[in-house]
């Protein structure tokens, strides 16, 4: 089927605006989503080459998500689930809906396997999208878990942007399974401010107060927050960043967003951040950096990259429980998740 995809199909995604293709793939993920019989029966049919993974009290069924920034709108999880992913991150969600950055912003480097993007958290906002989630993948009745990942509105100033994660926090915690903290988007001017000392502490901790008082409330365990960093820190500030995780007793991390540095001048012409190839061996090293600083006391989801089994298993050796991948979907296809899930499934047999 991937090669169906890349020999058949990807030249005509790829004759379209990268934008265009988007929004056509996303429609038709859109509507296979809405045929949720469909949807079960595929999902389990990939559920056979699976291997269930349990992590902050979620059962994940294969470790490949669907990274955030590719259903911003919770439009297509039930698709998600159905073309092999084990979990699915939407966002990143915005208090009130945004249209993102003027056209064009979304680049692809096919040679070097790679896409800029300067979307700029385009998306519907919180209350369409928790809406819509409860219409459409009811907590109880989902195949996989549902992260949400939430950030702050262009217009807020770094000052206020407490108040914003906040308001997405309680309008989405009766539907998401866990939530990721996105502090790391390089095109929303000053967000990866968010990570420096002046900020991150009172961010963390309104947080996780708000959270504990809410699951006291409703009688419920807390949610599972992560916090979604850049790869673009320098190893002081990850230090920074790990100690206020554990301090105000996050879940965990995802690790890494896009990059601002553009290696080998990949992308140079483009203002944005870089994903695919070109991050991926970033990204592994900064997630064995968090394993080996907190001693493996704080889960990771690895994701930069991640295009084949090799770099997958690099990701879960240097020490991540799951991988997200977004840039890989455009480049392999539909099935690549559950191609990947499958042969990660073989690999820890093969280790056994
Ligand atoms: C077009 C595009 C949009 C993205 N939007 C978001 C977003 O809204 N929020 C977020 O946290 N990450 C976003 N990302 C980053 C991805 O989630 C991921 O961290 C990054 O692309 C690295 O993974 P990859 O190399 O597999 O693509 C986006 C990436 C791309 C390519």
């Amino acid at each position: 089927m991937g090669l169906f995809y890349e020999k058949a199909l990807r030249p005509i995604f790829f004759r379209m605006d990268p934008e265009l293709a988007h929004d056509r793939a996303c429609a038709a993920m859109r509507l296979l989503s809405s045929m949720r019989g469909v949807c079960s029966g595929m999902a389990r049919y990939n559920q056979n080459y699976i291997k269930p993974v349990k992590l902050f009290g979620l059962d994940f069924p294969n470790r490949v998500g669907l990274a955030a920034g590719m259903d911003k709108n919770g439009e297509f999880p039930n698709a998600a689930a159905a073309f092999g992913f084990g979990h699915v991150e939407i966002g990143t969600v915005t208090p009130a809906a945004q249209p993102g950055n003027p056209r064009p912003r979304l680049f692809r480097f096919p040679d070097e396997g790679a896409v800029v993007n300067r979307m700029g958290f385009n998306n519907h906002g919180s209350e369409a999208i928790a809406e819509r989630l409860v219409r459409t993948f009811p907590r109880g009745k989902r195949l996989i878990p549902l992260g949400v990942n939430i950030g702050k509105g262009k217009a807020t100033s770094l000052e206020q942007a407490v108040e914003d994660y906040l308001l997405c926090f309680r309008r989405l915690a009766s539907q998401a399974d866990y939530f990721t903290i996105n502090v790391s988007s390089p095109n929303t001017s000053g967000l990866r401010d968010l990570q420096s000392a002046e900020y991150l502490d009172h961010l963390l901790q309104s947080l996780q107060v708000e959270n504990t008082k809410l699951a006291k409330k409703l009688g419920h365990a807390p949610h599972p927050l992560l916090l979604k960093i850049a790869p673009d820190l320098n190893y002081r500030e990850i230090d920074f960043v790990l100690e206020k995780l554990l301090q105000h007793a996050f879940s965990g991390i995802v690790a890494t967003n896009t990059t601002i540095e553009r290696p080998g001048g990949i992308g140079a012409e483009e203002k944005g951040g870089l994903s695919g190839l070109p991050l991926q061996a970033k990204s592994t090293a900064i997630i064995n950096y968090i394993h080996k600083a907190t001693g493996g006391r704080l889960p990771i989801i690895g994701v930069g990259g991640v295009d084949s089994v090799e770099s997958a298993g690099a990701k879960l050796d240097a020490g991540a429980q799951l991988v997200q991948i977004y840039t890989s979907w455009i480049y392999r296809g539909p099935f690549h998740a559950a191609t990947l899930a499958r042969a990660l499934k073989t690999r820890e047999e093969d280790w056994i």
